[in-house]
């Protein structure tokens, strides 16, 4: 089942083949899908890649695949070519020639090649680790940069638009639009028909996109149908400022939302950016359950510092250059952080960043006064792609070394709603509930009980949530509030950890299965991490209490969880013949708990090598994909660096495989790197397990202001690992497929 057959050579072979009609230069990697605008679960815009596309070679896409129309052109001396989106119309032009292709944490760079004119395309998805005020702005920049490359100046001039299809997936339905001229151009389009947190096909059916530039001479905009506003700018190099009135479907005659800029003569100085930004806004955000079963209506946090949209759009545009600082600073980070395990995790995390924090909304409160609350920050998580949950609690779990080393007030602010709902005592449950919502954006609880249980895993996960929180902020004040439900979470896994009923993991498309050694880790790990979170609360009595309860299962579970021939960890107790992925021992390092025996890590690291396949360690036997995210948390506990690197390849080796052309998906084919259906999910912020490892507490995290609380990414990198071996993606393949 295991083995190495000859279908799975071919596989590399093909995606080898696949990922070498890549003709421009990408850096790190070429993935399969590249962010342009990912700043929220309805503004998540990516370049499809597959085997390879040029930013002018297909359409970007919602997340959920639906086509996303964003066009650009540049006219050079008076020769049009195309160089964002696929459109065709009615005039000649000729397709610029993408050159590279680069993506840090916060920006995808294009470099496209024009005659004699090379026009820098660069998306900024901004990450603000110290101001969550920003971060809860749900826009991106695209900046255009040209420079001469022959020698000689050029006339230039650019132009890009922006369909009705950003709004929703459904192009039947009809949209209106208007168009403000202040010192900021913005072209506003919305569904003429609102349906407050409703969604249609993961797209929400309500709020309003927005397509903005700064205002000024040689700016021009229009609106009016695809072709004709389009060949107006490629016929004329500028357009009409005129607005089309006729309100109609999507794809009824595609109205489009147009700006152009005359660049003036380029010489081989860079211009000065162009800036537009696009973005997607929903007010209210979110409906949320408080006391009692009334729906509050929260909103995106951005909207306690300015009055209008308009406002804030403003502000957005005049700091571009101080936002790209800002992320350059922030990529730079995290490019040196990640760099002292290797490049191939440095590309890994690059990637994960943008799609975690794009699966989150950032939001407040109003009081009875109409004022906002401004100490009432909750951030909510969309499970993109498999269900839509509302802050499901084994999502935030995995996702969680990414808010912890971001800035762990967004991990406090996402556990906060779960635990004041909880607090309600509407959820009937004894154990933790398994998210606030089943659908996106409506955070409506679960009072019937009748969530998805996985009563071991979310109990387990809510404590090491706590308590890892506090141990990296030193603020201690969610234990102190939720010290009764953190206790009763834990009286639950007294009962049910160490022999686990049978149920579902976090893993659930695997299945049910009784007695699972991973699942026992998860809350024997729980019931320790409450002996320390009584500690912190002066409890003494009752943390040795818990202590000795989890040292006493650690003992029995080695017993019952080993393989007969003491060779690995089992699948579910009994069966020496299951294995898998054994991930959450990542817990006991992050906590630095110490429980479990170095011998558990020492044998783990050895008998995944004598189960490995080319892209990696099956989850568990009783299939053969996995996910990368839990094999990065099991490289995270490897104990040596060639183990832990095997995990690291194997992930970026199934992300830059060519085989999908779907945003970074976690879950894939061990054998053969082929992609399952998840993607752009918030769990490959799990990739930066091993940065928050060796993080050091952010102590000045106290949650009061969230803006003043300037916690920057931490600047100390793993320790005690050395650098790894340097080899080539195909020659690993074919040695590892020889020595089989
Ligand atoms: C492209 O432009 C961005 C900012 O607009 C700049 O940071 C980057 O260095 C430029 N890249 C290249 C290759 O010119
Ligand atoms: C567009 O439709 C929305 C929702 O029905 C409505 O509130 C708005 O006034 C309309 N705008 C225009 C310009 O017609
Ligand atoms: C653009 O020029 C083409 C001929 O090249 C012409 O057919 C078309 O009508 C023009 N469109 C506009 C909007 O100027
Ligand atoms: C602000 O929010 C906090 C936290 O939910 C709440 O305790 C407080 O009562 C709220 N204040 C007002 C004035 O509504
Ligand atoms: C779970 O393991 C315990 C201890 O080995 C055993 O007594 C029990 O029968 C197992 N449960 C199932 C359903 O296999
Ligand atoms: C913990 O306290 C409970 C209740 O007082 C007691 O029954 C149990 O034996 C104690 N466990 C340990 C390991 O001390
Ligand atoms: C033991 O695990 C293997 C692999 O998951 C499975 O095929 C087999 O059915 C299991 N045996 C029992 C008795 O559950
Ligand atoms: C907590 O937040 C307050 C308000 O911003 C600030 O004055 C204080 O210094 C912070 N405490 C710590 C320990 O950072």
């Amino acid at each position: 089942m295991h083995s190495f057959g000859l279908l799975s050579l071919a596989s590399f072979l093909f995606a080898f083949c696949v990922a070498s009609q890549v003709t421009w230069k990408a850096t790190p990697f070429n993935p399969s899908s590249i962010p342009l605008a990912v700043r929220s679960p309805y503004l998540s815009t990516w370049l499809p890649q597959g085997g390879g596309n040029p930013l002018n070679g297909v359409w970007p896409q919602h997340w959920t695949g639906q086509t996303v129309g964003w066009a650009g052109f540049i006219k050079v001396d008076g020769t049009a070519y195309s160089f964002l989106g696929d459109p065709g119309i009615g005039a000649p032009f000729t397709k610029a020639t993408q050159k590279s292709m680069e993506f840090t944490s916060t920006q995808s760079i294009f470099i496209m090649s024009c005659g004699p004119i090379d026009l820098n395309v660069t998306f900024l998805s901004p990450v603000e680790p110290s101001d969550l005020s920003k971060q809860s702005f749900p826009f991106s920049y695209m900046a255009l940069s040209a420079t001469s490359t022959d020698g000689n100046s050029h006339s230039v001039q650019v132009y890009s638009d922006i369909s009705a299809e950003w709004v929703v997936g459904d192009n039947s339905l009809a949209v209106n639009w208007t168009t403000v001229e202040g010192d900021t151009l913005v072209h506003q389009v919305q569904l003429q028909t609102q349906t407050v947190f409703a969604e249609k096909d993961d797209r929400a059916l309500y709020g309003s996109v927005f397509y903005s530039t700064t205002a000024g001479s040689g700016v021009t905009f229009q609106t009016g149908e695809d072709l004709v506003v389009r060949a107006q700018f490629v016929n004329n190099s500028v357009l009409l400022n005129t607005k089309d009135s006729n309100f109609r479907a999507i794809a009824n005659d595609w109205p489009v939302f147009a700006f152009a800029h005359d660049l003036g003569k380029i010489a081989a100085t860079p211009s000065i950016p162009v800036v537009v930004s696009v973005g997607n806004v929903h007010d209210p955000a979110i409906s949320y359950i408080v006391a009692g079963g009334k729906l509050q209506d929260r909103s995106s946090l951005f909207w306690n510092q300015f009055s209008t949209i308009s406002d804030a759009i403003t502000s957005f545009m005049g700091e571009y250059l101080d936002a790209l600082a800002r992320n350059s600073k922030f990529d730079a980070q995290v490019q040196s952080d990640a760099m002292t395990i290797s490049a191939d995790y440095a590309a890994i995390v690059a990637l994960s960043i943008r799609q975690t924090l794009g699966a989150t909304d950032i939001t407040i409160s109003k009081s009875n006064d109409g004022s906002w609350n401004a100490t009432d920050i909750l951030v909510f998580m969309k499970e993109i792609s498999s269900d839509g949950n509302v802050n499901t609690v084994d999502v935030i779990f995995p996702a969680y070394p990414l808010l912890l080393y971001v800035n762990p007030l967004l991990a406090k602010y996402l556990l906060a709603g779960l635990f004041e709902y909880q607090a309600t005592g509407q959820y009937p449950n004894k154990y933790s509930a398994h998210d606030l919502g089943a659908s996106y954006p409506k955070a409506l609880g679960h009072n019937d009980g009748k969530d998805e249980q996985m009563p071991v895993e979310e109990s387990g996960n809510m404590l090491i949530m706590a308590l890892s929180y506090a141990q990296k902020s030193g603020d201690n004040s969610q234990l102190t509030t939720y010290a009764g439900l953190l206790d009763q979470w834990t009286q639950f896994l007294i009962q049910d950890s160490l022999i686990p009923e049978s149920q579902i993991s976090t893993d659930d498309f695997a299945g049910a299965l009784a007695n699972q050694t991973n699942l026992a880790i998860k809350g024997i790990i729980g019931i320790k991490a409450m002996a320390l979170i009584a500690e912190i609360l002066g409890d003494d009595k009752k943390s040795s209490n818990y202590s000795s309860t989890a040292a006493s299962y650690v003992s029995q579970w080695q017993y019952l969880a080993t393989s007969s021939d003491q060779s690995h960890l089992t699948l579910s107790y009994g069966n020496s013949s299951s294995w898998g992925l054994s991930y959450n021992l990542y817990a006991d390092k992050l906590l630095k708990l110490n429980l479990f025996p170095d011998t558990i890590y020492q044998m783990q690291t050895n008998w995944y090598r004598t189960v490995q396949q080319p892209f990696g360690v099956p989850l568990d036997t009783r299939h053969t994909y996995t996910k990368s995210d839990w094999q990065i948390w099991t490289a995270a506990i490897m104990s040596d660096t060639n183990a832990r690197d095997f995990f690291i390849t194997s992930v970026k080796n199934a992300a830059a495989n060519g085989l999908s052309s779907q945003p970074l998906g976690d879950w894939y084919e061990a054998r053969d790197g082929t992609p399952e259906a998840f993607r752009a999910r918030p769990v490959v912020g799990g990739h930066l397990a091993l940065l928050a490892l060796s993080s050091q507490p952010a102590s000045s995290a106290n949650g009061s202001a969230p803006t003043a609380s300037a916690i920057t990414p931490n600047g100390n990198a793993a320790r005690g690992f050395t650098l790894p071996l340097p080899f080539s993606w195909l020659g690993t393949v074919l040695r590892r497929y020889q020595s089989h």
